[in-house]
C-alpha cells in the first residue's frame, strides 16, 4: 500500500495520477487528506482515504495502518510548524511499521546557508531527522516548479514582459507533472533506499533568457524588467498574496540572484529513463495558443 500526504494539493493529485498511468491499483493507492469534503474526487476514482492532520500525531498512526511505502510531501503550513509537523509524520510512519518514507525536500545550494534559510531550513532538518530514524529513506529535492514562472514573472508576461528582481541567475525550473512521475518511479520501483534525488532540469535559465524563449514563441519582443524589491512587493500585493507571502516569493527572487538554486545537478533522466519536457516545450504549453 502507497499512502500519499498532502494529496489535495498540486503535487500530491499529480503523484497519485502518474501512480494510476503507471498501472498502479486505485484501491492500493491510499490519500491522506484533512478536509472529508475534498475526498470525494478520490473516492469516485477508488483510492482509498483516510484522514490526518500533521498536527495530529494519533490520526497520523490510524491513518498508516498497513501502509508500506509513505510519500511525505512537505506541509504547507506556516513555516514556524513545519519541522513538528513532518516530524509527527515521521515518528507515526516509525511506530505503525511504514518500511520505506520518502520525502520531498527542495533543491538549493545550501538550505542552512541561503539567504532565505528561515523560509528553507525545515527541509535541511526534517531530512537530517530522517536520517537519522532506523527507517529506509528517499529525499527527493526539488527545485522550484516550472508551473510558478507566470506568477513570479508579474501574471502579466503578454502585456508586461517578464517581471522580476532576479538578475542573471538561474534556475533549473522543472515542471510539477514531471516531479510527480519521478516520485511515482520511486514509490513502484526498487532500489531507492537511503538515496537522495536531486529533482531538477538539466539546463538552468535565467530570467532574461525565458524573456527570449517568451519571444521566440510569440514572435514578439517580451522584455525582462527587474523591479525594485518594494515595486516588486506592492504588485504580488495587488495580484492577492498577503504582505508576508509577498515578502516570502520576493525572497525567492533574491535567492535566485545570487544563485542558489543552480546546483548543476539532476537525476530525472536517471530516474524517468527519457530527458524531462525542456522549459521550452513547457513554455509553449503555456504561451503558444
Ligand atoms: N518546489 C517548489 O517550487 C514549491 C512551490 C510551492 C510549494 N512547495 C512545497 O511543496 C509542497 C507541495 O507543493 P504543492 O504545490 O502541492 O502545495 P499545495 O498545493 O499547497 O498542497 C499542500 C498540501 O499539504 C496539505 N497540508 C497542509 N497542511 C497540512 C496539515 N496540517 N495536515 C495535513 N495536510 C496538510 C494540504 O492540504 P489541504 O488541501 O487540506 O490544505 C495540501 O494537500 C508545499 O506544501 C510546499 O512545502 C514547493
Amino acid at each position: 500500500m502507497i499512502l500519499v500526504t498532502g494529496a489535495t494539493g498540486n503535487l500530491g493529485k499529480a503523484t497519485i495520477n502518474s501512480l494510476l498511468n503507471k498501472g498502479i491499483a486505485a484501491n492500493d493507492i491510499t490519500a491522506l487528506v484533512r478536509d472529508e469534503s475534498k475526498s470525494h474526487e478520490f473516492k469516485s476514482k477508488g483510492i482509498q482515504v483516510r484522514f490526518g492532520d500533521y498536527q495530529n500525531f494519533e490520526s497520523l498512526k490510524s491513518a498508516f495502518k498497513d501502509v508500506d511505502k509513505l510519500l511525505l510531501i512537505s506541509s504547507s503550513s506556516e513555516i514556524a510548524h513545519r519541522f513538528e509537523q513532518h516530524k509527527n509524520v515521521i515518528n507515526a510512519a516509525k511506530d505503525t511499521g511504514v518500511s520505506h518514507i520518502i520525502y520531498t525536500s527542495f533543491a538549493m545550494k545550501d538550505l542552512r546557508r541561503s539567504i532565505m534559510a528561515g523560509d528553507v531550513q525545515y527541509h535541511a532538518d526534517t531530512s537530517d531527522y530522517l536520517k537519522q530514524l532506523a527507517v529506509p529513506y528517499t529525499l527527493m529535492a526539488n527545485t522550484m516548479y516550472a508551473d510558478m514562472i507566470p506568477m513570479l514573472s508579474g501574471n502579466n508576461i503578454l502585456n508586461e514582459g517578464v517581471s522580476i528582481p532576479a538578475g542573471n541567475g538561474k534556475v533549473p525550473f522543472l515542471p510539477i507533472k514531471e516531479m510527480a512521475e519521478a516520485l511515482a518511479v520511486v514509490l513502484t520501483t526498487d532500489g531507492h533506499e537511503d538515496k537522495e534525488y536531486v529533482i531538477a532540469a538539466d539546463t538552468a535559465f535565467s530570467f532574461a533568457e525565458i524573456a527570449k524563449q517568451i519571444s521566440d514563441i510569440l514572435g514578439k519582443r517580451v522584455a525582462y524588467d527587474q523591479p525594485p524589491i518594494d515595486v516588486y512587493i506592492a504588485r504580488l500585493v495587488q495580484n492577492g498574496f498577503s504582505e508576508d507571502d509577498s515578502a516570502y516569493l520576493t525572497r525567492y527572487s533574491e535567492a535566485i540572484a545570487t544563485g542558489e538554486f543552480d546546483t548543476n545537478k539532476s537525476d530525472v533522466k536517471q530516474l524517468l529513463g527519457r530527458s524531462p519536457i525542456s522549459l521550452r516545450d513547457f513554455l509553449i504549453r503555456i504561451f503558444g495558443q
